[in-house]
């Protein structure tokens, strides 16, 4: 049975949340891997609009597992106001249908002061982060001195891991010139969201072993964007997660041997959010109508994301780190009308050609895009599903990115409908 992983293999925001709303109909458990409440997944189902952040995006859908794994960062609080609006809109959610990794780490209220003070202390050099506390969490988990879920269920190990926490927050607290953690404050908040969040707690990569030998079918979900990656984005603009498709084994406790399917989702054209290089972007008339085409927002800050034309080096490069089987291509629609479209084929650093973007911030800086000009189509993409609604220069578009990128095109999308999706090879097909 293959189970799949979804990743974004730009900077995030490729509209994923449609491909994986559209995958989850078929698969029986849905596991976030990585990332937390900074990701914002839209799914629209039928007049319904849903807006996630932490939660999978299988639990709109009745009769589905849905699963936070370990290599997430929760904050309980967010969980339970999502869990809350979802309720408001129909969405039945309880231990029937969600669960959550024991060892997952939380995110605290004092995460995001931290993530705040950093980013206004930085000044200019800020990253342009979410401001959800997402670093300094995962910074907690690896310097040992994290509040895990199951930490909850006994009063004498809560007090001492908070001992450890506040004995580094409370020093990092005094350097910004921030007031000491009130400790009583922070023990009552997580006694009282104990009972509610405890009965969540299971492990996770005992369930999914098991479900996995029961021949359920997975789909694993990724958040934000295979450039946002902590070892492989533009560092330091990125986040702090493993966003590539390895993370998926090792952030729900399953071996690499799970993932059959990898599904890397790509925009016809390329955006970014916050701070950091991006070689093709556009400050012109032409980058201003892709983002209004494209309603260029972000889902969770509401910021205007910054627009540009397709870069086939990069995406060439995401989908070799993460082993990308196929791409779901979206949003093509948006290119309806130009006239002329270009696509980025390699860069040029002080007169040398590269075929990738290389690591040195110095050299990043430099890149200079090398563009490959192609005819645009003045008829509407949008809704088609099938290629024979697509116009000749679209689909020419398509096989050059294909081309381009070495990966063939599995899915395409060509609005925010779900039925509105050309299906070339189903991922989750043995
Ligand atoms: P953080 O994840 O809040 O630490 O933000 C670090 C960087 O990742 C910033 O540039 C954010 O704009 C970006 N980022 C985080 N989550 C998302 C996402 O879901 N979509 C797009 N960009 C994101």
């Amino acid at each position: 049975m293959a189970n799949v992983v979804v990743v974004g293999a730009q900077w995030g925001d490729e509209g994923k949340g449609k491909i994986v709303d559209w995958l989850s109909e078929r698969a029986d458990v849905i596991a976030r891997f990585q990332g937390g409440h900074n990701a914002g997944h839209t799914l629209v189902i039928g007049e319904k609009v849903f807006k996630l952040s932490l939660l999978p995006s299988g639990i709109v859908r009745p009769g589905k597992l849905a699963v936070i794994g370990n290599g997430v960062v929760l904050d309980p609080w967010a969980l339970f106001a999502e869990i809350d609006k979802l309720s408001g809109q129909g969405v039945e959610i309880s231990t029937e249908n969600l669960m959550i990794a024991e060892n997952t780490p939380l995110i605290l209220p004092l995460h995001q002061d931290l993530d705040r003070l950093r980013e206004e202390a930085a000044g200019k050099a800020k990253i342009g982060t979410t401001g959800r506390g997402i670093g300094p969490a995962y910074e907690d988990k690896v310097g040992r001195r994290t509040i895990r879920v199951s930490d909850l269920g006994d009063d004498e190990t809560l007090e001492a891991r908070i001992d450890r926490l506040l004995a580094h927050h409370d020093a990092l607290r005094a350097g910004l010139g921030a007031p000491a953690i009130d400790r009583a404050e922070l023990t009552a908040k997580l006694k009282e969201m104990a009972p509610k969040l405890l009965p969540y707690a299971q492990p996770v990569w005992k369930v999914m072993s098991e479900m996995r030998r029961g021949g359920k079918r997975i789909l694993f979900e990724g958040a934000q964007g295979s450039l946002l990656d902590i070892d492989f984005g533009t560092y330091p603009y990125v986040t702090s997660s493993t966003t590539m498709s390895g993370m998926a084994a090792t952030g729900t406790g399953m071996g690499p041997s799970a993932i059959g399917f990898v599904l890397g989702i790509v925009k016809a054209y390329t955006t970014r959010v916050g701070e950091g290089p991006f070689p093709t972007e556009l400050e012109d008339e032409d980058g201003q109508r892709l983002g209004e085409r494209g309603h260029e927002f972000g889902t969770v800050t509401g910021r205007k994301r910054r627009c540009g034309w397709f870069d086939a080096v990069l995406v060439r490069q995401t989908c070799a780190i993460s082993g990308v089987n196929g791409i779901a291509l979206t949003k093509l629609d948006v290119l309806d009308g130009f006239e002329t479209l270009k696509i980025c084929v390699g860069y040029e650093i002080d007169g040398v050609r590269y075929d990738y973007l290389p690591t040195a911030a110095a050299l990043q800086a430099k890149v200079k895009p090398i563009y490959e000009e192609m005819e645009g189509w003045s008829e509407s993409t949008q809704g088609a599903r099938s290629w024979a609604e697509l116009p000749a220069a679209a689909i020419k578009y398509v096989r050059r990115i294909e081309e381009l990128i070495q990966c063939p095109v599995a899915m395409l999308s060509t609005s925010p409908e779900r039925d509105d999706t050309i299906l070339v090879t189903d991922p989750f097909a043995d």
